[in-house]
């Protein structure tokens, strides 16, 4: 196994994905444990962008409960349909908040994050299992690039089963 990321000094943030990809999957192809593997995603996305806080939640009975993350403490459980990530959950579909301010419900866990992407990882019949969940201390900070990649990212861990 590789033991450290090799990323781009300069360039953009695809430039970024396209290097990142294919070193996470490869780390991925040789485990099966989805824990290992979140942790493993989770830091490399911290050491890639910097961003505040990228972690996981897992579905577990009606709740969503924290999983393996990088960055400040955080909640512990959200509710269906509750915050961004809830709100992911019961769409099962990607969210973007340009602004954290102005989306009515958002669960602050750090009062530093400014902006948020929640891509949720679906099993083999469609049933939400997890989400991806990463935090910025920037305004505006995810896109479509993001959502882009991040769903590839999270469709190589969901393929596992
Ligand atoms: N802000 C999220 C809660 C999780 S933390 O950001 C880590 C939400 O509204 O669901």
């Amino acid at each position: 196994m590789a033991e450290t990321l090799i990323l781009p000094k300069t360039g953009t943030k695809e430039d970024k994905y396209k290097a990142l990809l294919p070193q996470v999957k490869a780390l991925m192809a040789g485990e099966e444990d989805h824990i290992a593997n979140m942790a493993n995603i989770s830091a490399a996305l911290k050491e890639a962008f910097g961003w505040l806080w990228a972690g996981f939640y897992l579905v577990k009975d009606d709740q969503l409960v924290l999983g393996p993350f990088q960055g400040p403490i955080a909640c512990t459980r959200i509710n269906y349909g509750k915050g961004v990530c809830g709100t992911a959950w019961e769409q099962a579909k990607t969210v973007i908040v340009p602004d954290i301010d102005q989306f009515p419900g958002h669960i602050a866990c750090s009062s530093s994050s400014r902006s948020e992407i929640v891509v949720p990882l679906k099993d083999q019949s469609g049933k939400v299992f997890a989400l991806l969940d990463i935090d910025s201390a920037e305004l505006g900070a995810f896109d479509e690039t993001d959502q882009k990649y991040l769903e590839q990212l999270v469709s190589a861990l969901s393929a596992e089963g």
